[in-house]
């Protein structure tokens, strides 16, 4: 699990073609695996992703005393979970990490008591997680901060509660409701995140016996149960890296079949792109995307879910930076995210920032350059700006990249690109 130091050199100017797989989602999977936590005894999950991310997650899972056997080839992990698992996430992993926090809501649960470090993780902003803490206050647990590390304590159990999110935060719904699904009483999550990972973690969690009512709508009621069993499941398939093969097709006037994806989970993005100009067809288990002339730009503001998401908006910067005519993308997630302009610029991009407006004048060409990935997303958009960057495009830090993508640079390849994993120095 050491991540490799490598950077992606991108030649650019193919066009790609073909069809491409989409897995299982990086952002349910690792919360998925925190769930197995909930439960004694073995829960299998497919569709895993082959990523550094899982291998952390089952790393800090050993170490909470669970047995976890991944098997990237096969795209399993099962998972061991002792009667009493350990309760304290360290820093070394956590570090590594940010979605590690979603073991605190199981631990809580599971052990009446949770150590959990203090995220790092990617470099997008603030990212607080104060609601996740007073929605655990509100069913009773005591938290505090100490020494670096978050410390909750429900030593009579959690309660059901009522308890209204500022924000529909992804995570703090993960985390509140895997609080309260064994929780005593009800608890109603109001202005609840509806991502399709969520549908998902809700899924797992009924099928390991939760009582859950509202999946899929901003309001969710957990009836709280006293135990839960081991469960089988296949994760959602990947929104994201579905989307991002959608903006490289349209983006390289390309003709790409993605398969094993859900389009509906994906519609304002795809409905963008066809405003840029592509085709864009459903075919059994996925979707199409063609493109044959030079994209026209496209205004993006992204929202929580069912809004444009976040982790598409360097892509879309990506290929409004070679539309034709003006574009402006409005950031309302992570504030830090378009930091990575400033790499996209280093490839010829006309991009101007303003707070969490950005203006993309596109240009009729970008040349290419040496650049850094900042983030998962980040370095997804440099490669996608590479594929129609004139010459070559070295993209450092890809590592970041391959936090998030399953054998991208393969999959590149076989569609047509011409992108080599170079080492570091090389
Ligand atoms: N926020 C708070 N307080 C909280 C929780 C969140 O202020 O208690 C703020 C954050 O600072 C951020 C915003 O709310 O500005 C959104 O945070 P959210 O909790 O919704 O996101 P997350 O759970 O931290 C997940 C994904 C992100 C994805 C977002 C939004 C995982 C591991 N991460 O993050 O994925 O962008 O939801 O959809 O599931 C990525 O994959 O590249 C990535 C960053």
């Amino acid at each position: 699990m050491e991540e490799r130091q490598t950077a992606v050199r991108i030649v650019g100017g193919a066009r790609l073609e073909g069809s491409v797989r989409i897995t299982g989602a990086k952002n349910s999977v690792l919360k998925l695996m925190a769930a197995a936590l909930l439960a004694q005894g073995r829960t299998v999950l497919r569709e895993v992703p082959d990523i550094l991310d899982v291998a952390i997650m089952a790393e800090l899972l050993r170490r909470l005393g669970c047995t976890v056997d991944y098997d990237p080839a096969a795209a399993t992990v099962a998972i061991d979970v002792p009667e009493r698992p350990e309760h304290r996430a360290d820093y070394d992993l956590v570090r590594r990490m940010r979605a590690s926090i979603c073991v605190l809501g199981p631990l809580v649960s599971r052990c009446g008591e949770a150590d959990v470090a203090l995220p790092g993780g990617d470099n997008i902003g603030s990212r607080g997680l104060d609601m996740h803490v007073s929605g655990l206050q509100r069913m009773g647990a005591t938290v505090s901060s100490e020494h670096g590390y978050l410390i909750a304590a429900a030593p009579e159990g959690l309660r059901g509660a009522n308890i209204w999110l500022d924000f529909p935060s992804v995570g703090a719904t993960e985390t509140l409701l895997m609080a309260a699904v064994r929780a005593r009483g009800t608890t109603v999550i109001d202005n609840a995140a509806r991502e399709p990972e969520i549908v998902d973690i809700c899924r797992m969690l009924t099928n390991m016996g939760a009582r859950i009512d509202g999946i899929g709508s901003s309001t969710l009621e957990v009836h709280g149960v006293e135990t839960l069993s081991p469960a089988e499941h296949t994760t959602v398939s990947d929104r994201i890296v579905a989307g991002t093969w959608a903006v490289a097709a349209a983006l390289t006037q390309g003709d790409v079949t993605v398969t094993n994806a859900e389009p509906e989970h994906l519609e304002i993005a795809l409905d963008k792109l066809t405003t840029v100009g592509a085709e864009l067809s459903t075919v059994p288990g996925g979707f199409r995307v063609r493109m044959d002339r030079r994209p026209t730009a496209v205004d993006i503001v992204t929202l929580p879910y069912p809004g444009f998401p976040t982790d598409l908006q360097p892509q879309f910067i990506a290929l409004n930076a070679i539309a034709e005519g003006s574009a402006l993308v409005t950031e309302n997630l992570f504030e830090a995210r378009f930091r990575f302009v400033h790499e996209l610029a280093r490839l010829g991009a006309d991009v101007q920032t303003e707070g969490h407006h950005a203006l993309v004048r596109g240009r009729e060409r970008l040349s290419g350059a040496p650049v850094e990935a900042t983030d998962i997303r980040a370095g997804a958009g440099l490669v996608l700006a590479g594929l129609v960057a004139e010459g070559t495009t070295t993209v450092h830090e890809f590592h970041h990249v391959d936090r998030g993508y399953a054998g991208f640079v393969a999959d590149l390849q076989r569609l047509g690109a011409d992108v080599t994993r170079i080492p570091v120095d090389g």
